[in-house]
């Protein structure tokens, strides 16, 4: 068998993207710099990067047959990352995201359908074989059924030497109650600012020391927070922060916290210290930050 892989289980959509100087007044008309169509979804996303880093990776969510499916695949067998895992789904839409992304100051407005294609089961992820993985990711969406899949992937870890335990993370980056029992598994918890935020939080280090506890014993708990970088928290309780690298003009923010989550994976899945992994998310993630898509990042 090759290199292991790693894997993420989460949400992949088509973005139409307008790029615009100006971002547009409400009932207005007229013209972006330029338009195109880019897979988006955070787990795919991530897996764009990692792919791009190097790493062997694998991309499991749901997926409606047709065009825009068609279109989605293309690009992830472009860029090198495996989808024997897809859940193919026999009804619903593919999801597509209206996105604006003002390359004057590099912010990106999303508007999601996320539709009623049914997500990743945990019946679906019982007939993956585990062991074609060292890592696996996450993205917090049905969370009911993720519990599922993680509980799976520790009762198979049980079972392993500590050399052949599949790492875990997830990420708890919607504020919806539902996902945030995912605080409680994984060996590495990514938690959003717009989480964060929800919960009364003015800082990635305040959300750290008031979330932790809800981590499980051994996990890092990690947070971003935009053009401050980031910071985490482990079990010595020793916070670790990573200043941003700001590129020369942001133009383009779409995607950077999938950047970062997939190169703070990638770093640590080559067994790099959180302190290392944080700078190396955010170097990748603030180069991401200067250029239109993932192109160039490495
Ligand atoms: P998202 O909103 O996509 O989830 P975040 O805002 O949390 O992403 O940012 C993730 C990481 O991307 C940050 O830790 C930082 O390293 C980098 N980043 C984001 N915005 C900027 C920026 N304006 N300048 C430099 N780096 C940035
Ligand atoms: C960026 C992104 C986009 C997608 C949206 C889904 O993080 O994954 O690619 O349209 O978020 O919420």
């Amino acid at each position: 068998m090759g290199e292991k892989q790693i894997l993420c289980v989460g949400l992949v959509v088509l973005d139409i993207i307008n790029v615009v100087d100006k971002y547009p007044e409400e009932d207005s008309d007229s013209r972006c710099l330029s338009q195109r169509w880019q897979r988006g979804g955070n787990a795919s996303n991530s897996c764009t990067v990692l792919s791009l880093l190097g790493a062997p990776c694998a991309f499991m969510g749901s997926l409606a047959p047709g065009h825009v499916a068609n279109f989605l695949v293309a690009d992830f067998r472009r860029r090198g990352v495996d989808v024997s895992q897809v859940a193919w789904q026999r009804s619903g839409d593919t999801p597509c995201s209206c996105c604006i992304v003002n390359s004057s100051n590099g912010s990106r407005t999303i508007v999601l359908y996320d539709t009623n294609l049914p997500d990743v089961s945990a019946e679906d992820f019982e007939k993956v074989d585990l062991t074609r993985f060292k890592w696996i990711h996450i993205e917090g969406r049905n969370a009911s059924e993720q519990v599922k899949m993680l509980q799976r992937i520790d009762h198979h870890n049980a079972g392993q030497p500590p050399e052949q335990k599949v790492r875990v993370s997830v990420e708890v980056e919607k504020p919806r109650e539902e996902i945030f029992q995912l605080f409680g598994y994984g060996d590495v918890v990514f938690v959003s600012k717009d989480v964060a935020k929800h919960l009364g939080f003015q800082s990635a280090a305040d959300a750290l020391r008031g979330l932790y506890s809800r981590t499980r014993k051994g996990a890092t708990l990690i947070c971003a927070w935009a053009e401050e970088g980031a910071d985490a928290l482990g079990p010595d309780g020793r916070l670790v922060h990573s200043d941003a690298f700001s590129p020369p003009r942001v133009v383009d923010t779409l995607g950077a916290g999938d950047t970062f989550n997939a190169s703070v994976i990638f770093s640590l899945s080559q067994g790099k210290s959180v302190q290392e992994a944080l700078r190396f998310g955010c170097q990748v993630a603030g180069k991401k930050c200067g250029l239109q898509g993932f192109d160039g990042i490495v």
